[in-house]
């Protein structure tokens, strides 16, 4: 992602948080997780701004249209896109970080349509829109795979599909990573949920980078990509 959980700055952040549509239970010896404002909330960037390396490599050549960006945070990804000349609508639950992206889009004099949901619980625009693109959203496992069949029913006919989790390796990869197991799907599981008679899977595999660490140390981190193209 653009931030400490691939980011380039490679920002120290806390703890991942508990989705906001999780219920959680806290005692003292548990106590609640910060929601997503929280986190924003604790620095004044969260993320480093830049693009996703996965988008940048995989949108770079598709011609602009209309895009999504669910879960889109300080809009690393979407002011990326609307730079490229996608009319782009980023979804996010956090306010705060909705408005970092707002304040960026206006200093570069772009117009990108933010809406603050969250998006297990009212589900997306209804679109259609010719990308559909998540990174790292975070979202435990049974909400999540109703959210990327959910970004799939959005994407236009002939349009692309690109979701991109972290790797289930990366829980021992030394770099920041939530601690649920079930923040972590398979790509090859996601893919399984595309109609084969309407979708074309590009690619659906870990794709191999290296992000830095807490200390700064280069480690060997996987993205589970989903890139699927739905047939016109
Ligand atoms: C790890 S950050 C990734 C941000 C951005 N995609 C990027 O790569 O820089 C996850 C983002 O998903 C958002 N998010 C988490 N759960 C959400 C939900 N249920 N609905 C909408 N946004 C959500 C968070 O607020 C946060 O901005």
């Amino acid at each position: 992602m653009t931030a400490a959980d691939g980011n380039p700055a490679g920002l120290t952040t806390p703890a991942e948080p508990t989705n906001p549509a999780e219920p959680t239970s806290s005692d003292a010896a548990n106590p609640p997780e910060p929601t997503w404002d929280e986190r924003y909330l604790a620095a004044p960037a969260l993320w480093s701004g830049h693009a996703n390396a996965v988008l940048v490599a995989e949108a770079s050549a598709l011609p602009p249209g209309t895009a999504l960006d669910v879960g889109c945070g300080e809009g690393g990804d979407a002011l990326w896109l609307a730079r490229q000349g996608w009319a782009v609508t980023g979804v996010d639950v956090s306010g705060v970080a909705l408005a970092r992206a707002a304040a960026q889009a206006s200093a570069e004099g772009l117009t990108v349509d933010l809406l603050q949901i969250d998006a297990t619980v009212t589900g997306l625009p209804a679109g259609p829109f010719d990308l559909v693109t998540s990174h790292f959203l975070h979202v435990p496992r049974d909400a999540f795979l109703a959210l990327v069949d959910g970004m799939a029913q959005v994407t236009a006919p002939g349009g692309t599909l690109l979701v991109v989790g972290h790797d289930r390796s990366d829980i021992t990869s030394g770099v920041r990573r939530p601690q649920h197991p079930d923040r972590f799907v398979a790509a090859s599981e996601l893919a399984g949920r595309l109609d084969p008679a309407a979708w074309t899977v590009l690619a659906a595999e870990p794709r191999r980078r290296t992000e830095a660490d807490h200390d700064g140390a280069e480690r060997t981190v996987h993205d589970a990509v989903l890139h699927a193209h739905r047939r016109a």
